[in-house]
Order: C-alpha cells, then sequence, then structure tokens
C-alpha cells in the first residue's frame, strides 16, 4: 500500500527537482554581461578616463561583482582622444567584442563618431563624459544614454553666475572642439541673458598647451573676466600659466568645472580661490556623496572627482536597466524605459534622465580651497539641456 502512495509521488518530485536544477542551471549557464570601455588611457584625458573605470567598477563592485544576477565581463579599448581613430576603435567592441553595452568616452568628437556606430549597429552605449550636444541633440537614440552633461549646460550654468557677479566684458578661451565651442555658447547664452557682453573668443587646437600669445592677448583687451574650457592635463597647465603670467590677480578666471576637478594637486597654488560651475563638487554634505567619496578613497586611495562619479552613475543606469528585465537583455524595449526613468541616486544628487536621456539636473558653484571644490552655491537648479534637434 504504501508503495502504491509513494509510487506516483516520486516522479513529480523528481520532475520538480529536476525542474529546480534545470533552473539553477540555467542561471549559472547565464553568460556574463560583457561591458567594453572605450575610454582614453593616455593623452591628456588618461586620468579621466582612469576615473571613469574606477567609478564604474566600484559600483558593481558594491553589488557583488554582478548586475541583476549576471557576471560582468570587461573589455577595453584606449582611444587616445583621438576622433581619427573612433570609428575603427568603437568597431573592435561592437564586431570583434560583441559587447553589450558600450561606455564612453570622454572626448566629444570621439564620442560623436561612438554616437553614429552604436544608432547603425544598435549597440547600447552609455556615456559617462563627453558633452557633445549632438549626442542628445541630431544624434540622438533610444539606445543611447548619458550619465554625465551636455556641453551646454555647465557652460550655461557659469555664464549665470558670471552675469549674477555684475562683470559686463567677457573674453572666452578654449580648445576649438565641441566640447570648447558648445561650452562658450552656453556660457555666452547665458552671460549676454544677464546683461554681460562676450567681445573676443579665443581658441587653439586640441590638445595644443601653447598659451602663452592667448594670455598676451587677454592682457592686451583687459576683460572684467575670463571663461576657460580646458580640463585634464592642459587644464592643469592652462591654469598654472594664467597664474604665471600674472593675470589671476588683475582679471578674474571663471570655467566649467572641468578647469579644476581632478588636477587641483597639479595646479596647487595657482588654483586657489578659482570659481567655477559643475554638476558635481567635492564639499557636497550629504550622506550619499560623504559614503561614495570615503568608500572611493578606502578602494583606490585617491579622491575621486566628476569624472568617478560619472562612471560610477553610468553603472547605476545600466543595473536600473537590467533589474527591470531581470538581466534579460533581450527585453531591450523594457530595458531601455527603465533605465529611462529610473531615479539616479548619485553622490552629486538624485536625478532622472531627460526624454533625450541627458541628465537633468542641480549645478552648483564652487569655489576652490586648498585641494577640494568646495560648494559655495547653487548656480541653475534642475536645469535641463534643450536638445536641439533630438527627434526620438
Ligand atoms: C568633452 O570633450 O566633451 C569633454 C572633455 C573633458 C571634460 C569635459 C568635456
Amino acid at each position: 500500500m504504501l508503495r502504491s502512495i509513494r509510487r506516483p509521488l516520486l516522479p513529480a518530485v523528481a520532475f520538480a527537482a529536476a525542474l529546480a536544477a534545470g533552473a539553477a542551471h540555467a542561471q549559472a549557464a547565464q553568460p556574463p554581461v560583457k561591458v567594453g570601455f572605450m575610454l582614453p588611457a593616455t593623452g591628456t584625458f588618461a586620468a579621466l578616463g582612469d576615473m571613469i573605470e574606477k567609478g564604474f567598477r566600484m559600483y558593481v563592485d558594491e553589488q557583488g561583482g554582478k548586475l541583476a544576477g549576471r557576471d560582468i565581463q570587461y573589455f577595453r579599448v584606449d582611444d587616445e582622444s583621438d576622433p581619427s581613430k573612433a570609428t575603427d576603435n568603437v568597431n573592435r567592441l561592437i564586431k570583434r567584442d560583441q559587447v553589450d553595452v558600450i561606455v564612453g568616452t570622454v572626448h566629444s568628437g570621439v564620442a560623436m563618431a561612438m554616437a553614429r556606430a552604436a544608432k547603425e549597429s544598435k549597440t547600447l552605449l552609455i556615456v559617462p563624459n563627453a558633452g557633445a550636444d549632438a549626442i542628445t541633440g541630431p544624434l540622438c537614440a533610444p539606445n543611447i544614454l548619458r550619465s554625465s552633461f551636455s556641453n551646454w549646460q555647465p557652460g550655461y550654468a557659469t555664464g549665470v553666475v558670471a552675469a549674477q557677479k555684475g562683470y559686463k566684458r567677457a573674453m572666452t578661451i578654449f580648445w576649438n572642439y565641441a566640447a570648447g565651442q558648445e561650452s562658450a555658447k552656453g556660457f555666452t547664452e547665458a552671460f549676454e541673458k544677464g546683461g554681460g557682453k562676450v567681445v573676443k573668443e579665443l581658441t587653439l587646437p586640441f590638445p595644443n598647451v601653447e598659451f602663452q600669445p592667448l594670455l598676451t592677448a587677454i592682457a592686451a583687451e583687459k576683460p572684467d573676466v575670463v571663461f576657460a574650457f580646458f580640463a585634464g592635463a592642459g587644464a592643469a597647465k592652462f591654469v598654472r600659466d594664467y597664474d604665471a603670467a600674472g593675470l589671476r590677480r588683475t582679471i578674474p578666471l571663471i570655467g566649467s568645472g572641468f578647469l579644476t576637478d581632478g588636477v587641483l594637486e597639479a595646479q596647487g597654488a595657482a588654483a586657489q580661490g578659482l570659481m567655477t560651475a559643475l554638476h558635481y563638487a567635492d564639499g557636497i554634505d550629504t550622506p550619499r556623496n560623504n559614503a561614495f567619496r570615503n568608500k572611493f578613497a578606502v578602494t583606490y586611495k585617491v579622491n575621486p572627482d566628476v569624472y568617478a562619479v560619472q562612471g560610477y552613475d553610468a553603472a547605476q543606469i545600466l543595473a536600473s536597466g537590467l533589474n527591470a528585465v531581470k538581466g534579460d537583455l533581450t527585453k531591450r524595449d523594457a530595458m531601455i524605459a527603465a533605465m529611462r526613468k529610473a531615479p539616479i541616486d548619485s553622490p552629486r544628487g538624485k536625478y532622472t534622465l531627460s526624454a533625450a536621456h541627458n541628465p537633468v539636473q542641480d549645478f552648483y558653484i564652487r569655489e576652490v580651497k586648498g585641494r577640494e571644490n568646495v560648494m559655495t552655491g547653487v548656480a541653475v537648479k534642475v536645469l535641463a539641456d534643450p536638445a536641439r534637434g533630438c527627434r526620438m
């Protein structure tokens, strides 16, 4: 009798056990999500690329090394911040490595080539720095998202601050490529709206650092203020040269915060007191930012900067999409919709992405004190990029 009761149960139990084992096996057998970093590892922006990668990896490590239960496999290409090599480089990740998502890059010119390739191949692209307005403008696409800013945004915020300070005549100086041009345009728009006038633009090719003739032109023109866009090693040298030319004491220098972010050690005394505007500041005194900064410093033995935050947030954006579809990358539309809508709990403060997939965020006023870009106020709250030309 016992036998007759147990017998019919056995196959059911065995079936359930087999199912469970099968499910576990299927989960274990899920391949890793392939993440391709296309970042500068050499050249003027090398340190920026390094901080982005550190930030991204730290977020993944905080989730136990997995996102939505899936391991992450990393691939890397050094883009050298060279737009002429960008298409070949991005195709290494798309075609050779067949990555699921590309994370990159720093330089706007390189990023535009990446956006074109991503749009064409429909590869998911998360931009963790490059501000090219076109990426969330004419080149916008469902599969392209940005965790950083558009070039217009910090330029505009800095223009608001300069006008509020009462400056009337400004000169702009920048590397003559998309990031410099668009930052200066954003600055000019806000500054002139606030009653100022940009009297002269000075440019030099990226990544040239022969600033001397331009500093001589500034001294001759004697504007009320100079707006500068430089970043990385170029920013370090520009700020030192500006000081050495004796201009810091006579003509105030301001800029989007890239001028002083991640380079304060190299700038030393030459940077003291410089005012900038950016979507991050070292001294944002929130539990979220303090925890991020402590963890980063302990993990990497270096203080984080805006680039580390943007890398960290790129991973958060990816995680919000993967979590929504339980790691199933084939559910692409649902994944992208979740990434677009997710509130990102960033060290910079909470934000969401716009319809064009660019952060809608606060811009802070910062002042260099010692080795920190200390927050002294808010330049513009919840600033959205106008996303001119985006049709999605
Ligand atoms: C850019 O090329 O978009 C860029 C590079 C460095 C800092 C900020 C923007």
